[in-house]
């Protein structure tokens, strides 16, 4: 009774029918996944219900600190490989090179996986990577050990303006390589990249529906950094495989409007 009055108050009396069916079948499979994944149905994708989500996310990225940040150098313009042989070559790579990244190779890492490229006829940002909606949910931070010209320390990217904010000081790698846990690749790459996804900005307008939205704009947004080291001759693999407390902590996230996505370890490549 407790969980029919749960699901009557996400639901209403509309969709509770489908919401038993969905659980019924969960249930069956043992796998709860099914039944989000058959919630996400109930709306066809646009103009989701109201979940209940406070709709004061008008943010596009998250910003800390008023003042300027740590400025970083453009992007490289050009990488000189074609984009059809980066696709055909990318592959995901554990082994790197102790020798650190270089501030320009982390900067067009950044931007060209989250960047800003312009702005959308309505005033807000156009970024490099789709988002459904155009909400733009994915946060990048950085844990750095080893990039020339930048302390050890947590990071996290202003995409607005280029820049990284500082969030804490000293090498952290250890602790990330704990929260994934113990992949050797976290611990020795000299820079992580870690996406969450800022839910509400998405679920705000799609409801029920975001939980699909959000997701794939990471995964765009990851593919990106895949690319992009390919062709800058780095080496990274997505790793989606951790504790999601533990990242949250180290970041300095809540875990309940935010959640941490996918860690990009980074090095310069170890052969072929
Ligand atoms: C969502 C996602 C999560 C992943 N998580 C991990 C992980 O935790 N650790 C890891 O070593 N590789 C991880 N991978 C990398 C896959 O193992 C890899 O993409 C797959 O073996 C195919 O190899 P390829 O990327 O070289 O084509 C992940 C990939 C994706 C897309």
């Amino acid at each position: 009774m407790e969980v029919e009055n749960a699901l009557r108050s996400i639901a209403g009396r509309r969709y509770l029918d489908r919401i038993l069916k969905a659980l019924a079948l969960a249930g069956e499979r043992r796998d709860p996944s099914v039944f989000y994944h058959l919630l996400s149905f109930l709306e066809e994708g646009y103009y989701g219900w109201d979940v209940g989500v406070k709709r004061d996310f008008q943010d596009f990225y998250k910003f800390y600190q008023q003042s300027p940040g740590i400025s970083l150098p453009e992007p490289l313009e050009m990488s000189g490989v074609d984009v059809f042989s980066v696709i055909k070559r990318r592959r995901s790579r554990r082994v790197y090179s102790i020798e650190p990244v270089s501030l320009e190779e982390l900067a067009s890492i950044l931007f060209y996986s989250v960047g800003v490229t312009g702005q959308a006829g309505w005033g807000g940002p156009k970024r490099v990577y789709p988002s459904a909606g155009g909400l733009q949910p994915v946060e990048a931070y950085v844990v750095v050990g080893r990039v020339e010209g930048l302390e050890a320390g947590l990071y996290h990217y202003h995409p607005g303006r280029h820049e990284l904010e500082v969030l804490g000081r000293g090498d952290l790698r250890n602790r990330l390589f704990h929260a994934c846990l113990e992949q050797d690749h976290v611990l020795y790459a000299p820079v992580s990249i870690v996406f969450t996804i800022i839910y509400p900005r998405t679920a705000q307008r799609y409801g029920v529906r975001a939980y699909r939205y959000a997701l794939m704009d990471v995964g765009f947004a990851g593919e990106n950094v895949y690319l992009v080291a390919e062709a800058l001759g780095l080496a990274t693999v997505a790793v989606g495989a951790f504790h999601d407390g533990e990242v949250c902590r180290l970041l300095g996230v809540d875990c309940e409007w935010e959640y941490p996505m996918l860690v990009f370890p980074v090095g310069k490549r170890v052969g072929d």
